[in-house]
């Protein structure tokens, strides 16, 4: 009996030992990479010379897990607001475009310690409902934050919605606005094929993209199609510029935070006059995703949902010629005003 038991002792600290073993030999590797990568966050007074607030990342750390105890029920209220952990109105927003990348950028410019993300899109603003909640409502729909850092939040049906504008601005007329748009037809195809999407999981059936698109009597671009209407960026544009200057809009490269995203983000920590914090090393390119995919630290990195970079299906050509012929008054107007030109065809 004494046997077995010292046995079962022996094999179980066996297991332990390969175990710690195993765990040490993956920290060395981790820790290996880690070098060759360069990071580039330094680990204390985040902020440099030029910056304008200090985020010892301990402490950002100790806000993550308090928060994390909070949601958990283990941590009062409390104990949150003695950290001076506050829940502020938004000083950027996310207002489209619907499928240009809204998550994306939302994701990535999270990445920078001086910005915290409302994680839900809040539609405060485009909700009838929601907005006669009142505005208290909505700030305490927001993530908790240093007063120093600012809270960015993206409903991207703001951009297309009549009453959005006047709304924001009577909240903060010199509120930062951001808009992420994408080559005008490929982003009505996204459009259509995330609607599809959820039609097909529903059981319910739906027409070809050529259908909707083409109005079949006149064999025109069909404006009365949504997927179209909103790719008109230039008429939603000029709504907004009835309540804000040009200035206070920056205009994101969706079909570039794809493939090269960093200067593209580098471009928003500049218009939101952030330090630039946000690195190649925070941004690592997932072959399996096809997509970049982002990095916080040496433990913590993660990919989009699988709902973001779906396969369109094929679109006739004769129909995406159209509607490029279609879209490309439009964005000349929208490049003259914005001042940014896009390479769309
Ligand atoms: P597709 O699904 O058409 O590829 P939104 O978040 O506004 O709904 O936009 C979704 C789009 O974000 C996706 O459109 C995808 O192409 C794009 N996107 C940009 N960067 C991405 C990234 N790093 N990971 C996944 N999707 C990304």
């Amino acid at each position: 009996m004494l046997f077995k038991q010292q046995a079962w002792l022996r094999q179980k600290l066996l297991v332990l030992g390969s175990l710690a073993v195993g765990s040490l030999l993956y920290l060395v590797a981790r820790v290996g990479s880690l070098d060759r990568l360069q990071p580039i966050c330094p680990v204390e007074g985040r902020f440099g010379a030029r910056g304008q607030a200090e985020f010892p990342l301990r402490a950002l750390q100790f806000k993550r897990g308090l928060l994390h105890e909070f949601r958990k029920g283990n941590s009062s209220k409390e104990q949150v607001h003695l950290q001076d952990l506050v829940q502020q109105l938004p000083k950027a927003i996310i207002i489209g475009v619907r499928k240009g990348g809204t998550r994306a950028l939302l994701e990535m410019l999270n990445l920078h310690p001086a910005v915290v993300k409302a994680s839900q899109e809040i539609h405060f603003f485009d909700n009838d409902d929601n907005y006669a909640k009142g505005i208290e409502w909505y700030r305490k729909k927001m993530p908790f934050s240093y007063p120093q850092q600012i809270t960015i939040e993206k409903s991207p049906a703001y951009f297309i919605t009549e009453e959005v504008p006047e709304r924001i601005y009577k909240m903060n007329s010199s509120i930062k606005l951001l808009i992420i748009v994408r080559e005008p037809t490929t982003r009505a195809i996204s459009d259509y094929t995330q609607v599809l999407e959820g039609k097909e999981r529903k059981n319910k059936t739906y027409y070809k993209f050529e259908k909707l698109a083409i109005d079949p009597n006149t064999c025109e671009v069909n404006t009365k199609y949504k997927a179209v209407r909103t790719s008109i960026y230039t008429k939603h544009l000029e709504r907004w510029l009835k309540y804000f200057p040009i200035e206070q809009f920056h205009i994101v490269d969706g079909d570039r935070l794809i493939t090269e995203p960093l200067p593209e983000l580098q471009l928003v920590e500049k218009f939101l006059n952030l330090p630039p914090r946000i690195s190649q090393y925070n941004l690592y390119f997932n072959a399996t995703r096809g997509f970049y995919c982002l990095r916080f630290n040496i433990i913590f990195n993660k990919c989009l949902a699988g709902s973001k970079g779906r396969i369109h299906p094929e679109v006739d050509p004769s129909v995406i010629t159209k509607l490029r012929k279609f879209f490309h008054p439009f964005n000349q107007k929208f490049y003259q005003i914005t001042g940014r030109t896009l390479n769309w065809p």
